[in-house]
């Protein structure tokens, strides 16, 4: 036994309900999985409870504790850390160019790189996020000093090599030297991270990354594409994230940024495409036949996306979907924040946002998600991305989890699932009292 835990929480139960635990013992065994939860009933609960006193490895909730399952960020841009909260004045491209790249370029700095990446993944681990699906820089050294960070800061990272190789789009400082460099650079990534995870406590992944259509050239998108086939590997992207964006690809190519990362070989069941605001239904079908996952970044898609993405009906659609920061283009790196901004956005979507327009014609309806569907892509949309037994707290899944404490109103009884909600809305960093990856305490 590597650790248990006594008391309630939550875990999802669909994209519409959570379960609520009462008063559970959650046993988890040494290679860091949930072995057993079980409750105050059943048979073994006493002798386990005893055991695990008497390894000194329980934890006991407080009153006003509940345990929920570590977050999943499903897409953010490491390198931009320093920007998060800052420079948000520009449309994509200009904030690309202004801001982005140059900061991206001060990677090559190693010593920079690790100051950066330990404050990061210590901060994300602080705010319950357990695994993360990060784009690093065009530099393989300082993507496998994220990769260290990761490990030393007790968080589960799924690290992209990004590749751009284009040099009309892309700044001469700032630029793969050609498709054949970014291969190699992804593959000289892929290798030395196998080599670092020999002693890494918590296996770090590496990604397949073309940053997006405009930044690659075709020879690289399919070279990246055999690498994922060859390593079997996840991949990620950017897809018809803004106008500009989504229209770069019908100019140059007289086809949707969708088809022609599939017909590159890049849209599969292990790939993640963040932003997604303007995809259509053709597009959906691709994303649903190939397995492909959204990551949806609500505070980002406020700055870049030029439009919502319509959550409710991507599920519908059976196209699964995650939830992501997008640090820096969404400013904060709280998943907390992320579920809030999802559920405003849902709402804002349906109701309209034009009061010169009629009412009834305002808005999109049955538009609203509820914070149990946030908190699905908090959790089980971003595990499913990822393919991992994580975000759900049941027997045979990596004991990721976060406890969290929830002050009650003296003046209001609440339900369980009024306290859930409440969490979901008023959980701050300082209220997130300890984390654990793999059943490891990271906070
Ligand atoms: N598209 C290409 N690169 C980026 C990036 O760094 N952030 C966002 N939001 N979109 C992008
Ligand atoms: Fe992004």
């Amino acid at each position: 036994m590597r650790l248990a835990i006594k008391g309630s929480g939550y875990t999802s139960a669909s994209k519409t309900e959570i379960e609520f635990l009462n008063q559970v013992l959650i046993v988890v065994n040494d290679q860091g999985k949930i072995e057993k939860i079980i409750n105050q009933h059943d048979d073994d609960y006493a002798s386990l409870l005893q055991l695990a006193k008497s390894q000194n490895k329980l934890v006991e909730l407080s009153e006003n504790q509940y345990f929920l399952p570590g977050f999943i960020d499903t897409h953010i841009h490491a390198p931009q850390w320093p920007n998060a909260g800052l420079a948000l004045d520009k449309p994509l491209n200009e904030w690309l160019n202004e801001y982005t790249f140059p900061l991206e370029a001060k990677y090559q700095d190693l010593s920079f790189s690790e100051k950066v990446y330990d404050n990061l993944t210590k901060n994300l681990v602080d705010f319950g996020t357990t695994t993360a699906v990060y784009f690093g820089t065009i530099y393989p050294e300082s993507n496998l000093v994220l990769a260290k960070m990761c490990n030393k800061n007790r968080q589960r990272g799924l690290i992209g090599q990004v590749a751009m190789d284009d040099p009309d789009m892309n700044p001469e400082y700032y630029l793969d030297k050609s498709a054949a460099d970014s291969i190699a650079k992804t593959k000289r990534f892929i290798d030395e991270l196998k080599q670092q995870n020999q002693t890494n406590v918590i296996k770090q992944t590496p990604v397949i990354t073309p940053r997006f259509l405009p930044s690659c050239s075709l020879e690289a998108l399919r070279g990246l594409a055999n690498l994922a086939n060859q390593y079997d590997l996840p991949i990620q992207s950017h897809c018809s994230e803004s106008n500009w964006e989504n229209g770069y690809a019908l100019e140059k190519y007289g086809k949707r940024d969708a088809t022609v990362l599939d017909e590159c070989g890049l849209m599969n069941n292990r790939s993640i495409m963040a932003h997604g605001t303007l995809l259509n239904d053709s597009d959906l079908n691709l994303f649903e036949t190939n397995g492909v996952t959204v990551s949806h970044c609500p505070i980002s898609n406020v700055y870049f996306g030029d439009g919502i993405l319509p959550v409710k009906r991507i599920l519908n659609h059976h196209v699964n979907l995650g939830l992501g920061t997008d640090i820096s283009g969404g400013f904060s790196p709280s998943m907390y924040d992320n579920v809030k901004q999802s559920i405003l956005s849902s709402q804002q979507l349906q109701s309209g946002v034009d009061t010169r327009i009629d009412a009834q014609k305002r808005g999109v309806p049955d538009s609203r998600i509820t914070a149990k569907t946030a908190f699905y892509l908090a959790t089980v949309g971003g595990a499913k991305a990822i393919n991992l037994p994580t975000g759900e707290l049941k027997p045979g899944y990596l004991a990721d989890l976060q406890i969290v404490e929830n002050q009650p109103k003296p003046f209001q009884p609440a339900t369980s699932d009024d306290i859930f909600e409440n969490l979901m809305y008023a959980t701050t960093q300082n209220d997130i009292k300890a984390v654990y990856v793999e059943g490891l305490q990271a906070k």
